[in-house]
């Protein structure tokens, strides 16, 4: 499948994301009160969401990169996670804030939680995802924080990625899935 620009809808605009990035944003500092917390960033797709969520949060925060990835170049998830980077920092005894774009089957997400409760005791572990598809959750992962809900729709835009292409637009906006 090719998208082409035309082809894109638009679902939230670059005001309407900024505006909820700050509401997530302050309830997560409303919980962490002055607490240092470990901010995870899932590359890639949660690149441009951790960079404005963290601008806005005023606890203490240190911020680490993991590499996943799941879905290859289609609009459905392969099932298999793929870890190509999950190096971390001793996450023992901290506050760990995970930080996803999207949740879907919920597959990453889960292999990602169980990789840090299996191998850290954190103090607590966090789950925040900008946007949240429940039509095709497969696992029990609900997230702790949640920008938008949206339905059975492909999104692209705001760092979510079709085949690689259109993380830099500003909005995000939808194809439909035939
Ligand atoms: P899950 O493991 O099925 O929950 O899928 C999570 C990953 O699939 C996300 O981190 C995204 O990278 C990707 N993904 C799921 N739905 C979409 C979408 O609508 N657009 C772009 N990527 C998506
Ligand atoms: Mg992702």
């Amino acid at each position: 499948m090719k998208i082409l620009k035309e082809d894109i809808k638009p679902l939230f605009s670059e005001e309407e994301i900024q505006l909820r990035v700050k509401e997530v944003a302050r309830e997560i500092d409303l919980y962490y009160k002055d607490e240092e917390v470990y901010v995870i960033c899932v590359l890639k797709g949660s690149v441009m969401f951790t960079v404005d969520l963290v601008k806005s949060l005023t606890v203490p925060i240190k911020m680490e990169f993991i590499r996943l990835s799941s879905y290859g170049s289609s609009t459905t998830t392969t099932g298999k996670v793929h870890a190509v980077d999950i190096s971390l920092p001793d996450l023992n005894d901290k506050h760990v804030l995970v930080i996803e774009d999207i949740v879907d089957t919920g597959l990453t997400a889960k292999f990602l939680l169980d990789f840090i409760n299996n191998n850290f005791h954190t103090k607590t572990t966090k789950f925040c995802s900008l946007l949240d598809k429940k039509c095709f959750r497969r696992t029990e992962i609900e997230p702790d924080y949640v920008g938008f809900n949206i339905d059975n729709k492909f999104v692209i835009g705001y760092g979510l990625d079709y085949d690689g292409q259109f993380r830099n637009m500003p909005y995000i906006g939808y194809v439909e899935i035939e």
